[in-house]
């Protein structure tokens, strides 16, 4: 990088003490707005700095590379995913593209368990009937769910957060089946106590539980499409905390309403932020608004992550987490 002081421009309002942090160590015009800026505004952003700190709602497309101009050398995201940058326009502008994945997992693997346990044990459903004054007191026959102890998990995507998964279903009883893209390290799978399936459409007609932890990828779009999800069985249902693009949500829908699958647990929605209404209407669907990352332990980490990436760019070194297609 140049002798001239980096400009850093920030996207959205981050933590109060992240923000404190860059303002501290860096030249850094921050977000007034917490709203996800206009493509012309990140357009203009992106011609006066050299570092765009970006988050999920910001659509870096090729259209943005190729109108950013020349000063921008690196886009440091504040998340895991990235489908909202294009990478390829990104490396064929010459801009680095940096992450936040390790440090939220264990936070998203949380929101994946309780979605695993909130749509068997009609958790949303009881709250909902309280709430309605439908609770007449304790009955032998009332509310029955199923246990999930001794169900077979399938996890999409051994990756950081689907390991957590595993862990966290180990404990609860469920045995633990996955499909990934590589098999991962048998130190691992052991520890696990982990089934690989190189057949995703063989493990989706073993499992009771699908749990989708792989990233949104083009090779991933509709991974769980109609086909697929029609190989699993009536009692089965799904859980994404990813990204809703994953599964073919108006296929799944259909199922749901057919009583051809059980239900679902989602924390992500397509497009965001717009909420599939004929899914929420559904008493089997437990739809969450984006939330598996949101602690402030995660939000602060990822926000430190991000800080780190920065520093050691512009310093001159390889930063930790970059993206590579
Ligand atoms: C991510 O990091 O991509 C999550 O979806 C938001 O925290």
């Amino acid at each position: 990088m140049t002798d001239t002081p980096c400009k850093i421009t920030v996207t959205r309002r981050l933590p109060a003490e992240i923000e404190l942090r860059l303002a501290d160590l860096f030249d850094v015009t921050l977000c007034q707005d917490d709203r996800p800026m206009s493509p012309e505004d990140l357009i203009a952003a992106a011609r006066d700095s050299d570092v765009i700190a970006s988050t999920l709602g910001d659509r870096l497309n090729a259209e943005f590379f190729a109108s950013a101009g020349d000063r921008l050398k690196l886009v440091a995201n504040f998340g895991a995913g990235v489908d909202h940058i294009d990478l390829k326009a990104a490396i064929s502008h010459g801009v680095t593209v940096t992450n936040t994945p390790s440090v939220l997992a264990e936070d998203a693997a949380d929101m994946a368990m309780a979605l695993i346990l909130a749509v068997p044990r009609r958790l949303v459903e009881g709250v909902k009937a309280l709430e309605a004054g439908k609770f007449t007191g304790w009955s032998p026959t009332w509310m029955l769910g199923h246990s999930v102890r001794g169900k077979k998990l399938g996890i999409i995507g051994l990756g950081r957060v689907g390991q957590a998964v595993a862990r966290r279903a180990r404990a609860f009883g469920l045995s633990v089946h996955y499909h990934s893209r590589n098999r991962i390290n048998p130190h691992v799978e052991n520890e696990l106590e982990a089934t690989y399936w190189e057949s995703l459409d063989q493990m989706l007609a073993r499992v009771d539980i699908v749990s989708v932890n792989c990233p949104h990828t083009p090779a991933t779009y509709h991974l769980l499409s109609a086909r697929r999800l029609k190989l699993l069985h009536p009692d089965a249902f799904v859980v994404n905390v990813s990204r809703s693009e994953i599964i073919d949500e108006a296929a799944l829908a259909e199922m749901i309403e057919k009583g051809q699958l059980a239900g679902a647990g989602l924390d992500v929605t397509n497009p965001s932020p717009t909420v599939s209404r004929r899914l929420m209407r559904l008493p089997n669907v437990v739809m969450l608004p984006h939330m598996a990352s949101a602690t402030r332990e995660s939000r602060l980490d990822m926000g430190e992550r991000m800080l780190i990436n920065i520093k050691m760019f512009i310093d001159g070194h390889k930063p930790p987490d970059r993206v590579i297609p």
